[in-house]
């Protein structure tokens, strides 16, 4: 769990309280995955079931020197197949704005921008929440 926080602190913008990382894994393991590679954790997904329909993608990331490898294809494929499983319909996340390389990446995996957040982000900055119909 150690190396998840860590890369969480190394890829994103967002500060997340380290105590959250348990608790998700403990109330949805099947959300929570790893890209291990040379002994090394390189690459994370965490999502939640937020009803019996929708499940939510809470964080994505892979290190920097990792990505473009199809490491985040793979993480995104473990946990809709898992989602699927539980007969989730939908699978919900939000994405800020400008960050297009992730734009990017949910749209290439058949997600759509559904609405825009304003201010959506403890600094101020605003998101898209996006959306996929299993
Ligand atoms: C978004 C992120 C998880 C993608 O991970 P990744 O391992 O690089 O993704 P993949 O290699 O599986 O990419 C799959 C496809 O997504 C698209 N894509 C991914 N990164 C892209 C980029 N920078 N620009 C354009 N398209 C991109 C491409 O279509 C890519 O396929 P291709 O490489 O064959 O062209 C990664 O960029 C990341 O960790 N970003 C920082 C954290 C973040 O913003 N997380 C999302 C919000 S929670």
């Amino acid at each position: 769990m150690f190396s998840v926080i860590n890369l969480s602190f190394k890829t994103l913008t967002e500060r997340y309280n380290p105590s959250l990382f348990n608790y998700f894994y403990e109330n949805f393991p099947e959300g929570f995955w790893v890209c291990e590679k040379n002994h090394k954790i390189v690459g994370f997904i965490v999502g939640v079931k937020t009803n019996s329909e929708i499940a939510r993608i809470l964080i994505l990331a892979v290190l920097k020197e990792y990505r473009r490898q199809g490491i985040g294809n793979i993480l995104l494929k473990n946990f809709l197949r898992e989602v699927a499983i539980e007969n989730i319909k939908h699978v919900e996340l939000e994405v800020e704005t400008k960050n297009k390389s992730a734009i990017e990446f949910y749209m290439e995996n058949g997600f759509e921008i559904i609405d825009i957040l304003i201010k959506f982000y403890q600094n101020g900055k605003d998101a898209y929440a996006m959306r996929l119909i299993i």
